[in-house]
């Protein structure tokens, strides 16, 4: 089966679906982007990833080319038409195209795309049992990645070295030896009074959706939640360490820059988070 890709207005064959060259998410990264998970056949909080949006799209003084109920009815159509159960839909704004000028054009019309795509669930699986090894590396990132735009060069350079030192994530350390956020994920750790510790929004991380969530989970279960600053030092000698991110929810950090984190294997607390997680987030049916 073709994948379907949605581009202003039109559900194309993906490998018809074009931008022009001098779009400005192509030379500027001007540009806001959504990913929302979707399980067993539904969009998993897509409200809250509208109003995230919203924020990104005001941020950049970028008009949305439709209204929600319009980009929910094409995030439900790309979703069914590529047959995705489980996945993700990912969406994407950039400010128009026009002759390359880096102030703002006038008079042109945001680009809209959005793909959807099937989920290998038994990786997921294996890594969610096994949990996974992160790597640390200095954040080198712009301020204001409280905006999910699209210029993510540093995170993806930051993935490449995770990779290539046999690590799934890599976790960036401010200037201050404070942990911020993964290269595409938030980080929790579990501290030794069972509390969980997650950095303040604020400032140096973007405010994570599944973040969010969790907290209401975390409250649900009496699992208390202090949101403060911590180093990578902290999250070596923690009782669990994990992710939160939209694509996988929550995955178990086993280990940082090579030295295991607790006795080696997932946590309690990651666990019962991660099995009440969609009881509470909510769900749009395709
Ligand atoms: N990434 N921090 C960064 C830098 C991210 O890229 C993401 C998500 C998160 C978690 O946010 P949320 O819980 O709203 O997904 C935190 C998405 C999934 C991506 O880029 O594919």
């Amino acid at each position: 089966m073709s994948r379907i890709t949605y581009v202003n207005g039109r559900y194309v064959p993906s490998r018809e679906a074009v931008v022009s060259v001098e779009d400005r998410g192509n030379q500027f990264a001007d540009a806001v982007y959504e990913a929302c998970q979707i399980k067993d056949g539904a969009i998993i909080d897509l409200r809250r990833h509208l109003d995230r949006l919203d924020r990104s799209l005001a941020e950049l003084r970028i008009v949305s080319p439709m209204s929600r109920a319009a980009m929910t009815h094409v995030l439900r159509e790309v979703a069914r038409r590529n047959r995705v159960e489980n996945g993700y839909v990912y969406w994407q704004i950039s400010r128009g195209a026009a002759p390359r000028d880096h102030a703002f054009p006038t008079g042109v019309n945001p680009t809209f795309t959005a793909t959807a795509k099937s989920l290998d669930v038994a990786a997921a699986a294996l890594r969610y049992e096994k949990g996974v090894p992160v790597i640390t590396l200095p954040d080198n990132r712009w301020e204001r990645v409280d905006i999910k735009t699209v210029g993510l060069l540093p995170n993806a350079l930051a993935k490449q070295a995770a990779r290539e030192a046999g690590a799934f994530e890599a976790v960036f350390v401010d200037a201050d030896g404070f942990v911020t956020e993964g290269s595409s994920a938030n980080v929790w750790l579990v501290d030794g009074e069972g509390r969980l510790v997650t950095r303040p929004a604020e400032r140096g991380i973007l405010r994570g959706i599944t973040r969010s969530v969790l907290m209401e989970v975390a409250a649900a279960e009496g699992v208390p939640v202090v949101e403060r600053r911590f180093t990578v030092a902290e999250m070596k000698a923690a009782r669990e360490v994990f992710l939160t991110s939209a694509g996988a929810i929550l995955c178990p950090v086993v280990s940082v820059d090579g030295e295991t984190v607790a006795n080696g294997a997932p946590g309690s607390v990651a666990a019962t988070l991660r099995r009440r997680f969609h009881d509470i987030a909510e769900r749009t049916p395709i």
